[in-house]
């Protein structure tokens, strides 16, 4: 598939899954209103909505093409919901500080950050709300031979602990820590920007495609081979992300460029230089089609978006 076709296809599958996320928003009602509007106004700002859909299209790989997605959209949901959370905890003032994201004003400085602090806690909370309620109603799976062989429970255990300390949240510790940070010798820092770039993004992208081939019928072996996918995925999607910091464009974005350099924060960029961030992107999104290859699927729209993530521009 060509760029531009994936580009299309990128934007088809977002708003299908639009289209669910609209249906599941909590009424704006009673005296937690307020908190429940910050929560829509940043789940409906927009983004890529790629966690969701890679998603998907992990679940197809493993169920098929035209699987009845229905026991998976609880957890496409509830990983747009905690990416969406992060997101609002990382614009904070006491964060990244920054105004503006996904086109718009960030949450905080429309609601301030008491309340972008509480639609970020709402949100981690109804995520899984979201997916629990998905599996006690979602239909019997066949057996996974995981740690459990319930697959809800595996697909459960992954969103809990690729969001938390031993992911996206460790991630971003790490990301605070080395903040204008001299105190690393150059073999740390390197060591601490990959512990970075694995976690604080890496986790969820791995996570979404997990779950995707949890709920999809992939045995451990599989999900463990997806997990090292997503986890290449992730960090290059990091890389881009700190190049784009620099040379993007932020009305393309929808969020400012120079956040990175303001903030002293540590990134591939600043470690390695321009050109080896561009070669580790690219290097590390190829091994992520060949473990694509290995589950015997070429030329398909998850290649496509891989290849896509590389050159993208926002
Ligand atoms: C932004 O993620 C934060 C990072 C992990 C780099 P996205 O670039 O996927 O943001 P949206 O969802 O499209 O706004
Ligand atoms: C944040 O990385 C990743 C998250 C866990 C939210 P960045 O701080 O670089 O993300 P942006 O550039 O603000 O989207
Ligand atoms: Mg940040
Ligand atoms: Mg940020
Ligand atoms: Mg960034």
């Amino acid at each position: 598939m060509s760029s531009v076709s994936i580009e299309d296809e990128l934007l088809k599958r977002a708003a299908y899954f639009e289209d669910i996320l609209e249906k599941s928003l909590p009424a704006e009602e009673g005296y937690a209103k307020t908190v429940i509007e910050a929560m829509n106004y940043s789940l409906l700002a927009g983004g890529k909505r790629l966690r969701p859909v890679m998603m998907l299209e992990a679940f197809k790989l493993f169920a098929g093409e035209d699987a009845d997605d229905t026991t998976l959209r609880p957890f496409m949901l509830a990983m747009e919901m905690i990416h969406t959370y992060s997101l609002v905890h990382d614009d904070l003032p006491a964060m990244d500080n920054d105004e503006y994201r996904r086109g718009r004003k960030t949450t905080h400085v429309v609601y301030g950050p008491g309340m972008a602090t509480l639609a970020g806690d709402g949100l981690l909370n109804l995520a899984f709300e979201t997916a629990i309620k998905g599996a006690v109603s979602g239909k019997e799976l066949v057996y996974y031979d995981g740690d459990t062989s319930n697959r809800y429970l595996a697909a459960l255990e992954v969103l809990g602990r690729k969001a938390g300390i031993y992911g996206m949240v460790g991630g971003q510790c790490a990301d605070i820590c080395a903040e204008n940070n001299h105190d690393y010798d150059d073999e740390t820092a390197k060591a601490v920007l990959h512990y970075i770039d694995e976690n604080k993004t890496g986790a969820l992208i791995e996570s979404s495609l997990m779950i995707g081939a949890i709920l999809g019928g992939a045995s451990a072996k599989q999900v463990k081979k997806v997990e090292k996918m997503g986890s290449n995925v992730g960090i290059a999607f990091q890389i881009q992300d700190d190049i784009l910091d620099i040379e993007g464009d932020a009305k393309e974005l929808g969020k400012p460029i120079g956040s990175d350099i303001k903030n002293e924060k540590t990134t591939y960029v600043s470690l390695y230089g321009m050109e080896e961030a561009r070669k580790k992107v690219k290097e590390l999104s190829d091994e992520a089609t060949e473990i694509l290859r290995e589950f015997g699927q070429k030329d398909t729209f998850l290649e496509g978006l891989f290849e896509y993530l590389i050159y993208r521009k926002k």
